[in-house]
């Protein structure tokens, strides 16, 4: 099947290349009328299954919406658990790649994890859409024409935090995380956030993901000269922290912000704990959209609980997909046609209506969030349309 005109296409950028090779090599030709296969990598156990949970529910929900369909052609989801755990991501990469022949990746949650799909959509041309994963490497040094993502970098909520924090006044603070790539690279954000309103970020402490023991980290917050505690966590994770830190006795003394995450989909597990803490995100409970209230609605007759802002990046994960086969009627394999569609899609969003920056991350309010009676209230907009700095990106033309 591959005619020397293929094998010429392998001369252009790496990731273009790859593209137009995976197609020669025969992906499922929209013509044979074949499902498009969408290989679902996300965590469905351990400390981020529910985000994992919220992503999948939320990414079926829109294809349900559309009859099954994507730009005319049926789709496939196929669901593969990576446990949030980098040590088997290749092999779960290659699973869906070359097992159950995915035409697409949809994934994933942990910022360790997604580096395999970065790499295999660079290597193979496979389209990536990532719903949750931050690590700003994707979108900077390793972004790609065929790696796109519909959630943040771990940079953006953080620096909005940061932002806040010293428009209210406070000079010093500290920043508590996991230490792997999502923690630290929010830990640059809070801090860059801090110092353009003249803040200072004092100390940075971490523990091991996904440990749970909080105690000599909460000790050591305690003895610090500092007015404002800024965090990193999620998930299961992020319930037993903030829980820890008001049994601490803390909250009164170093208020508890973050990454919204901290307080995102956990609020009903946090109870009181999680009361007053304020957290900056690009997505709040109560935003007063359209798209939001159908959404929400949606999501909840569906999921029987509240959606999230993991639920939001995995219909809009959808939403991005649809935009690109709607252009080539279904076609994966229509490569430039399906960038270029995905690369000016204006996606509305339950968060408010976004684009993509040149490298494939939404441009997006960061907002600052008040935890309160069990919802992420919006107080204020800690950083308008942030897009991530994108340092790094050279990304071959299309
Ligand atoms: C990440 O690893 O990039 C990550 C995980 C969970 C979150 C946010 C970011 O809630």
């Amino acid at each position: 099947m591959v005619s020397p005109g293929n094998v010429s296409r392998r001369t252009f950028s790496a990731g273009m290349a790859a593209l137009g090779a995976a197609g020669a090599l025969g992906r499922p030709a929209v013509a044979q009328g074949a499902a498009l296969k969408v290989g679902l990598m996300l965590p469905f156990s351990g400390t981020y299954a529910a985000l994992g949970d919220s992503i999948a529910t939320a990414f079926e929900l829109y294809l349900a919406e559309k009859g099954g369909k994507l730009g005319g052609r049926g789709v496939q989801v196929i669901r593969l658990d990576d446990e949030s755990d980098p040590s088997k991501a290749v092999q779960n990469v290659n699973r869906l790649l070359s097992r159950d022949k995915a035409d697409v990746l949809v994934g994933t949650v942990h910022s360790g994890v997604v580096m395999a799909m970065v790499q295999a959509s660079r290597e193979r041309g496979v389209p990536l859409i990532i719903p949750n994963a931050g690590n700003v490497a994707a979108t900077r040094d390793l972004c790609a024409p065929t790696v796109f993502r519909t959630s943040f970098t771990n940079w953006q909520p953080a620096y909005g935090m940061g932002r806040a924090l010293a428009a209210q006044g406070v000079k010093r603070a500290a920043w508590v995380s996991w230490d792997y790539a999502a923690g630290n690279e929010a830990a640059e954000g809070f801090r860059d956030g801090l110092k353009s309103g003249g803040a200072e970020l004092v100390k940075t402490l971490l523990l091991p993901f996904p440990e749970t023991n909080f105690q000599p980290i909460l000790a050591q917050l305690a003895g610090l000269d500092i007015e404002a505690a800024g965090a990193f966590f999620a998930g299961g994770g992020a319930v037993q922290f903030v829980r820890d830190y008001a049994s601490a006795g803390l909250a009164a003394r170093i208020p508890l912000s973050g990454s919204g995450f901290l307080t995102e989909g956990t609020l009903r597990a946090q109870g009181a704990a999680a009361e007053g803490v304020r957290t900056a995100l690009h997505y709040g409970d109560g935003l007063d959209n359209a798209r939001n209230a159908a959404f929400r609605a949606a999501f909840k007759d569906r999921a029987k609980r509240e959606a999230d802002v993991y639920a939001v990046q995995g219909y809009d994960a959808g939403q991005l997909l649809a935009a690109g086969l709607e252009a080539t009627k279904g076609d994966v394999d229509a490569d430039k046609v399906l960038v270029a569609a995905m690369e000016k899609a204006r996606i509305d969003s339950p968060r408010g209506a976004f684009t993509l920056s040149q490298s494939h991350n939404p441009v997006q309010n960061i907002y600052l969030r008040e935890a309160k009676g069990g919802e992420n209230v919006v107080i204020g907009v800690a950083a308008p349309l942030l897009a991530d700095p994108g340092t790094g990106c050279k990304m071959a033309a299309t």
